[in-house]
């Protein structure tokens, strides 16, 4: 099957947006958009958006299922590289969910992509997991062992700015934890039911959660330094199985990345399964 090839303008975008609605989510740089058009069959076979971030391209690529494997997304790929270059991008970076697209990776990787990061989110069932989850807070309370001035709190109550700061020191700049910046200090409402260790009034450390229903998503966590031994995590993690609790939680959430390899140990314990793996390919382009 053969196509043309047209750089999106106008109504072209309400298409990219229809078949790459990720891609076409982030509204900050340059964007440049590129449609399949077949001379048979469904009319539009596919598309392209490449966002321009500093040197770097973006790639969204799709190609419409009844005509894939005739060569059509090597095709509009082809032309993608080449508005990438004449865009002044260095390298492409394309991010996808390789476990809900099994043809992601093949193509990528067929066309000189290399995947640098992966990271897998899990759900496992709460109430199963509750006892796993805050057994060890609860032998820390048992023998006395939290640190004195040490309270629990949530977002909510805690004093924000300071949280969304160290979150933004801690979190926020790690483009391998977050496909976008998290902004704590923008959007604290998401995250209100988020456990923070307080010592002595000053936030030291918080797992950031969003609640969705009755879906609880571990979105980051944080723990200062100076503070980082396993105490805190316990505590956070209890802190979390009590909130959950209290607010009748079903689900839970996190993302581990491939070589975690103590919450990968957690993941067999919960008996979590995968729901999407965030993989990161990039190519250079010179
Ligand atoms: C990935 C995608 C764009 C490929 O489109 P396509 O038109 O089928 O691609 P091509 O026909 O040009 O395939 C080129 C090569 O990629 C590899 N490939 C593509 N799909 C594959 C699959 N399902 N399994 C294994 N290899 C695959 C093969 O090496 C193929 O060459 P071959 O057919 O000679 O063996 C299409 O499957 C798609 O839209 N998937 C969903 C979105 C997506 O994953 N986008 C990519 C990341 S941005």
């Amino acid at each position: 099957m053969t196509g043309a090839i047209r750089r999106a303008v106008g109504a072209d975008w309400a298409i990219c947006r229809a078949l790459l609605p990720q891609a076409c989510s982030r509204t900050d740089g340059p964007i440049e958009g590129l449609i399949l058009l077949l001379e048979s069959g469904p009319r539009v076979g596919g598309a392209a958006v490449l966002r321009f971030d500093g040197q770097d391209a973006w790639l969204g690529l799709t190609v419409v299922p009844t005509v894939r494997r005739q060569g059509l997304g090597s095709y509009v790929y082809n032309a993608a590289v080449a508005a990438a270059r004449a865009g002044g991008a260095r390298r492409l970076v394309a991010a996808c969910d390789t476990f809900a697209e099994p043809a992601a990776a093949p193509f990528l990787e067929k066309h000189g992509f290399a995947a640098v990061t992966q990271i897998t989110t899990f759900e496992a069932n709460f109430a199963a997991s509750a006892p796993i989850l805050s057994r060890m807070r609860d032998e820390l309370v048992a023998r006395n062992r939290i640190p004195a001035g040490w309270s629990v709190t949530t977002l909510a109550q805690a004093p924000q700015q300071s949280v969304a700061q160290l979150f933004a020191e801690y979190i926020a700049h790690r483009a391998d934890l977050a496909d976008a910046p998290l902004r704590l200090d923008q959007e604290a409402g998401r995250w209100d039911s988020s456990p923070v260790i307080l010592e002595n009034g000053r936030p030291v450390g918080a797992l950031v959660t969003e609640r969705d229903g009755t879906t609880w998503t571990v979105e980051g966590r944080f723990v200062v330094r100076g503070y980082q031994s396993g105490v805190a995590n316990a505590i956070l993690l209890g802190a979390a199985v009590d909130l959950g609790a209290a607010n009748q939680a079903t689900y839970i959430r996190f993302d581990s990345r491939e070589d975690n390899r103590d919450t990968l140990k957690l993941v067999r314990r919960l008996e979590a399964v995968p729901l999407r793996v965030r993989t990161r390919f990039e190519r250079a382009l010179y």
